[in-house]
């Protein structure tokens, strides 16, 4: 029996296990798009499995927590709340609580959680997602703990039910993994090596999200720019997007992350001639240092960076470009800081992550001398921080008091008379409700820039 089809037995049989006591789930996630889909995907499972979902973790009889491991402070956040959650389960014998996700890969985080948080019913990795409704099965049936953490796998197992958290638009994963081994990075060590999906499976599931109302997808993976390697026929990101394109009744596509040292010309173009493709590219520059770029292994220097930056904006006027920047690397001086406010100066990025080095053990980083003083590693972040929020508010300006497509994604949280939507570059717009309905585009003046988002004006 293939293996998806197996985990929907498992998902029968809990739910014939636990039919009648309606019990109650919730989902909480950590960290990227990544972990958001997997989690759709848990969620998912958890529904044919016969819970529904609950408001709230005090409410639920099943907690599923799905880690992340990239920053420090991120495996800080999940203990803090398995602290919470023992408060609920002593109220409530039967309750699970369950964790997942990159934190899951690393084998002090494991000892640990054995150690300090035994009321832990099910631990599991990012390889082994797909088998939660075994493992949940396995709970339920068994007397103690599971804990399943794979090492690796090649294998790609979809088609299990997902329960998206919008109605109107989608993450589709097209690869897994990531081979650059960033000497900065976890991720290649718990998310594994690059996996690519084959482009026609990718193509059939963004077209079943279409006819089920899908009008915006997000296609995910580490590095899309290297998506395709080890698949038959070799085909490119640019072709893939390209196909993606021209599926009917899309009506925006996003992509994440792209690494630069691998962004073709032909991606550039791609994206140029499809209107549906939407004006923004996330490019991830984390240092303008040569110096600093060199002992990170990002295989491009400050210069390619400019060069394809700017031939971006070049080719593609209206596109916005965003970014990630890491201060506080080991060794960073005041001049490497300098480099990389320069590179900001002069690409004049729309907007900005900027994060403090977090030393991640097992890194090539972690072992490096010249780690930089946490009060160091503050000043380079508040430095960086200051200018690239104001070139990005500079930047936000030059869309003032043009009509643009906004998708509307929800109502306003403050201002329930107010929706809030996205342009295609990404920044977010509020405007007064009109007849239309969440999930729909309506075109939108943007008539004042407040910074990181707009106050706009539609006409119905
Ligand atoms: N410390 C700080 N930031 C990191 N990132 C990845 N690893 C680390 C780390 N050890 C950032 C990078 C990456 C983003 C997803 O997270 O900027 O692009
Ligand atoms: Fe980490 Fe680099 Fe891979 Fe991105 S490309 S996930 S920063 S190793």
């Amino acid at each position: 029996m293939d293996e998806s089809k197996l985990q929907l037995e498992y998902a029968k049989k809990t739910a014939d296990l636990i039919r009648g006591r309606g019990l109650k789930y919730h989902s909480v996630v950590f960290g990227c798009q990544m972990n958001e889909k997997d989690s759709e995907k848990l969620c998912g499972v958890l529904e044919v499995c016969g819970y529904e979902k609950a408001d709230s973790e005090e409410e639920a009889d099943l907690i599923i927590y799905n880690t992340c491991t990239v920053r420090e402070n991120a495996d800080k956040r999940l203990f803090g709340r398995l602290g919470v959650a023992k408060q609920y389960k002593s109220e409530k014998k039967d309750m699970l609580i369950c964790v997942c996700g990159c934190m899951m890969q690393e084998e002090t985080v494991i000892e640990k959680i054995k150690r300090s948080y035994p009321y832990v019913d099910i631990i599991f990795g990012t390889f082994n997602i797909y088998k939660f409704a075994e493992l949940l099965y396995t709970r339920l049936t068994g007397g103690g703990p599971v804990i399943d953490i794979w090492k690796e796998s090649s294998e790609i197992v979809e088609d299990l039910p997902a329960k998206r958290k919008y109605s109107f638009k989608s993450g589709v994963n097209i690869m897994y993994g990531c081979d650059n081994f960033c000497s900065y990075c976890i991720v290649p060590y718990v998310r594994g090596r690059e996996r690519s999906r084959k482009p026609e499976e990718i193509t059939e599931e963004i077209k079943r999200l279409v006819q089920d109302g899908v009008v915006e997808v997000m296609l995910l993976g580490q590095n899309v720019n290297s998506y395709g390697k080890g698949l038959e026929g070799d085909p490119k990101f640019h072709e893939l997007l390209y196909d993606v394109s021209q599926i009917e009744g899309l009506k925006r596509i996003r992509f994440m992350t792209s690494h630069p040292k691998d962004l073709s010309d032909e991606l550039i173009e791609v994206i140029r001639e499809n209107d549906n493709i939407a004006r923004h590219i996330h490019l991830p520059l984390q240092s303008g240092s040569d110096r600093i770029l060199k002992l990170m292994n990002r295989k491009y220097d400050r210069a390619r960076y400019l060069d394809l930056a700017l031939k971006i904006r070049d080719r593609i006027p209206d596109i916005s470009i965003t970014t990630d920047i890491i201060t506080g690397f080991p060794t960073e001086e005041d001049e490497d800081v300098d480099d990389t406010i320069d590179v900001i100066e002069r690409v004049r990025f729309d907007g900005a992550f900027t994060f403090e080095y977090s030393k991640r053990t097992g890194t090539l980083a972690a072992s490096m001398e010249g780690q930089v003083s946490p009060e160091k590693v503050k000043a380079n972040f508040d430095r960086v921080l200051s200018r690239v929020q104001e070139i990005s508010k500079e930047q936000a300006k030059r869309f003032e008091k043009r009509t643009m497509e906004v998708l509307i994604e929800g109502v306003n949280e403050k201002d329930p008379s107010m929706y809030t939507g996205r342009i295609s570059q990404n920044n977010v717009v509020h405007f007064r409700k009109n007849a239309q309905h969440i999930g729909e585009f309506a075109k939108v003046m943007l008539d004042e820039c407040k910074g990181f988002y707009y106050n706009g004006i539609t006409g119905d």
